[in-house]
């Protein structure tokens, strides 16, 4: 079966009833035969649920349909897409260890690596995703894990996934990788060798904004530790959450192709506007890395991010022109979105750091929705 088939009919079992959409388990604990079965269920040796805090008939289903898409052994579910990356890190790190991170990373995970890591003893360094002498330099005896967005939050720049993977491989170093603007349908990491892959479900895999949710997937070495500390540290998915989820997951191929579409043809007309002195989108010929996203990707996804001409008042201008776009925090919905990341989602990072990012006070992230592309279009047209 295809991947995009296996996400739309993977089910849990149906109940006695014969439903033919799975039901919501709003239920804490499973129930036993006999005394037996509860011992053996606790020694960990039975294959049923036991605890919703460790799975859940309704995130099962979900981690299923994930995995399916991204070909990957193991997973888990989580309470929000931070608390995916923040129980990655918790479960591998330990004091005295280090971890090489991009230095464009979304601003809460630059948060964790700044302030909490450190005061833990772990020590966090910074390359730039492009620079392949860097990642290089920064590996040693002590790096225990690499964690990048591929492509990056809002610079939109690629890392070679089978490259950087080898010298992982070659220093023992866990490659973690947050996919959340790609997805599992563009871009397929474990096919070129990451360990861990990391998503915000609250984005792309919901698409319309209602339920916060992670998600890990990966080799069982890596994610089995990661859900043994989850399990008992407790940020696990909702079974509400899940059931929404595993719902919208169906149509997520879809969306992803219509989501990309649209947002070539958008980063075309942006290309081609004097009031715009640079517009990243991987699936544009003037990206410097187009060749290496059409062999990593299969579409160039819903992100697109511009340098306007002017200044911050400039781009405060645009912004509250629009009359469709929505101003908010989100990205890969429905609705088109508009972000300016040096005051928004960024804007905890130095000005330093907001340029090694690839961010200034003209940088706009626009997430392209699925209205239809002549209204995005006409739109932003006017408002510039
Ligand atoms: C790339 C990326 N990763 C992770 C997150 C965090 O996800 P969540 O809001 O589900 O915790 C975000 C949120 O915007 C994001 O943009």
């Amino acid at each position: 079966m295809k991947d995009s088939s296996k996400s739309i009919r993977i089910q849990t079992d149906q109940t006695k009833y014969r439903e033919h959409s799975t039901p919501m388990f709003l239920t804490l604990s499973f129930t036993y035969h006999d005394a037996e079965h509860a011992a053996t269920m606790l020694r960990g040796e039975g294959d049923r649920d036991i605890y919703s805090r460790f799975s859940n008939p309704n995130t099962s289903e979900l981690i299923y349909k994930v995995c399916a898409l991204k070909e990957a052994e193991s997973r888990i579910a989580t309470a929000s897409g931070m608390a995916a990356i923040f129980n990655t890190l918790c479960a591998h790190l330990k004091s005295g260890d280090d971890v090489v991170a991009s230095n464009s990373l979304f601003g809460n995970k630059m948060y964790i690596l700044h302030h909490i890591l450190p005061e833990w003893g772990i020590i966090c360094k910074f390359v730039d995703l492009t620079d392949q002498t860097g990642w290089e330099h920064a590996m040693t005896a002590t790096t225990k894990m690499v964690l990048i967005e591929n492509p990056s939050n809002p610079g939109l720049e690629l890392v070679d996934l089978s490259w950087l993977s080898s010298l992982c491989k070659k220093y023992d170093v866990i490659f973690a990788l947050d996919n959340c603007f790609a997805t599992p349908i563009l871009q397929k990491p474990m096919n070129h060798g990451v360990d861990l892959s990391i998503h915000s479900a609250t984005k792309w895999m919901d698409g319309q904004v209602r339920v916060l949710g992670g998600i890990v997937v990966g080799h069982d070495q890596y994610v089995s530790p990661i859900f043994d500390f989850l399990r008992r540290t407790g940020a696990s998915m909702s079974p509400f959450n899940a059931w929404i989820l595993s719902k919208s997951i169906e149509t997520s191929e879809l969306r992803m192709e219509q989501h990309s579409s649209n947002a070539l043809r958008l980063a075309e007309f942006l290309e081609s506007y004097k009031a715009i002195n640079r517009v990243a989108y991987p699936y544009l010929e003037s990206h410097p890395q187009y060749d290496l996203a059409k062999r990593q990707m299969t579409m160039g996804g819903g992100i697109i991010t511009c340098h306007l001409v002017g200044n911050q008042d400039d781009c405060f201008q645009f912004i509250n022109k629009l009359n469709m776009l929505s101003i908010t925090a989100n990205l890969v919905e429905s609705r088109t979105i508009i972000t300016h990341p040096a005051t928004t989602t960024q804007s905890k990072l130095s000005k330093d750091e907001q340029l090694k990012a690839r961010i200034t006070e003209s940088t706009v992230r626009i997430s392209v929705g699925l209205e239809h592309i002549d209204d995005i279009i006409s739109d932003i047209a006017q408002a510039l």
